[in-house]
């Protein structure tokens, strides 16, 4: 089968960075990715078609024609200076099954589509899941974001325009869910446990909830050198406090948040910060830990302001609850791991994944590789081992025969 790996190396020289890896939204680097990917799905025997929001989804027809589809597929665009294997792996090892199939002259008894996400991370424009949520929602997923702006002041309906598509036809991306047989994602673990487990493969029971906050701090910017410090109100310094906050509150109640994001505004030296802007990430496996976390982080930040005469104001950016993997679908891909020769590991995923959003349309599954270096993941750290995605291959190409 083809080399995956090899293939990843090959996708990451389209960045939009000389000195890392980062593939934002619809850059040039994005769109040459995309056009990458589509010769690889031609090559492998699929139609190709580049749905509204830049998807990259080909096609291996099954047996009889107009039938069930089993979609799977991952993201391919990445965060800032990240791994080379986040989301692509997901798109490349099914590829190099349906290249399997083709070159046996095999079809299968539902039609296999794959699909290239353009837009998960929403490093961009501070999206999340953005290019699969069209395939659900349509039009509504980009919905009062249009003229969200990224660092260089581009809003995202010119970044649409400039890759040659119509923000007027968003809603044609989304796809008919009765012909969806299931969605199943190949993915990196983003994670120790496998490795701790000396395993190559894992089946996902379930994937963790998520939600994220933009917060705004507002105190009196002043001179850095005046002030008394009892009259301050810096904003930078109640920030710190809120950031320190959400790390105590979510380690106490058994959910995971982080502050990944921060900004001073008009951030100078010799002045007081006067204003702060920053995100909140909180995820947890089950919805009413996730939600319990984010009203003792949000009550702490508010007795903080309080004390130091701050005003604050939070909106939410993103969220999606915890999805549960189909237990058929577990089975399945459980048996053909064992099939392939590996003993598969039953593990939550704590990272968010497409699947996610296409569970709203069809039951989902997911199978883990095994993280090298210690588990890293959105880190250029990222590594998979050769011999375990090329397991992950033939697990998937049994997994693809028998469904
Ligand atoms: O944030 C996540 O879990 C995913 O990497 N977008
Ligand atoms: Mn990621
Ligand atoms: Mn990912």
């Amino acid at each position: 089968m083809d080399d995956v790996l090899s293939r990843a190396e090959l996708l990451a020289r389209h960045s939009d960075s000389r000195e890392h890896y980062t593939r934002t939204y619809l850059s040039a680097a994005h769109r040459a990715a995309a056009g990458q990917i589509a010769e690889w799905m031609r090559a492998a025997g699929m139609s190709v078609r580049v749905d509204a929001v830049g998807n990259v989804i080909g096609r291996y027809p099954g047996r009889m024609g107009s039938d069930p589809i089993l979609l799977m597929g991952s993201h391919f665009d990445s965060v800032r200076n990240g791994g080379k294997y986040d989301g692509v792996l997901g798109i490349l090892v099914p590829i190099a099954c349906v290249g399997e199939l083709n070159r046996r002259g095999e079809r299968l008894r539902m039609a296999v589509e794959v699909a290239a996400f353009a837009d998960e991370e929403g490093a961009r424009f501070q999206t999340s899941f953005l290019a699969s949520r069209a395939l659900v929602k349509g039009a509504a997923a980009f919905a009062g974001i249009l003229d969200r702006r990224d660092a260089d002041g581009v809003t995202l309906a010119e970044a649409m325009h400039a890759a040659g598509l119509d923000p007027a036809r968003i809603d044609d991306a989304r796809i008919d869910p009765t012909a969806l047989a299931a969605y199943v994602e190949v993915h990196i673990e983003q994670g120790p446990v496998l490795l701790g487990r000396g395993a190559p493969l894992g089946v996902v029971t379930s994937i963790a909830g998520g939600s994220r906050h933009l917060v705004t701090v507002c105190g009196a910017a002043g001179h850095a050198g005046t002030v008394p410090m009892a009259m301050r109100h810096d904003a930078l310094a109640a920030a710190a406090e809120m950031v320190l906050a959400v790390e105590k509150c979510a380690a106490g109640e058994g959910a995971v948040g982080t502050v990944g994001m921060l900004e001073v505004r008009d951030g100078t030296g010799n002045v007081i910060p006067g204003e702060v802007q920053f995100t909140v990430d909180i995820r947890a496996p089950r919805d009413e830990l996730r939600l319990r976390t984010e009203e003792a982080v949000f009550a702490r930040f508010e007795a903080i302001a309080a004390r130091r005469g701050i005003a604050i104001e939070r909106s939410k950016r993103h969220e999606v609850r915890a999805v549960p993997c189909a237990e058929w679908l577990q089975d399945r891909l459980a048996a053909s791991v064992r099939r392939s020769g590996a003993e598969p590991i039953h593990l939550p995923s704590g990272a968010g994944h497409d699947a996610m959003i296409l569970a709203e349309l069809a039951d989902v599954g997911m199978l883990f590789v095994r993280c090298g270096a210690g588990g890293a993941s959105h880190n250029p750290a990222e590594t998979v081992g050769a011999d375990d995605a090329r397991l992950a291959c033939d697990a998937l190409l049994d997994f693809l025969k028998t469904f």
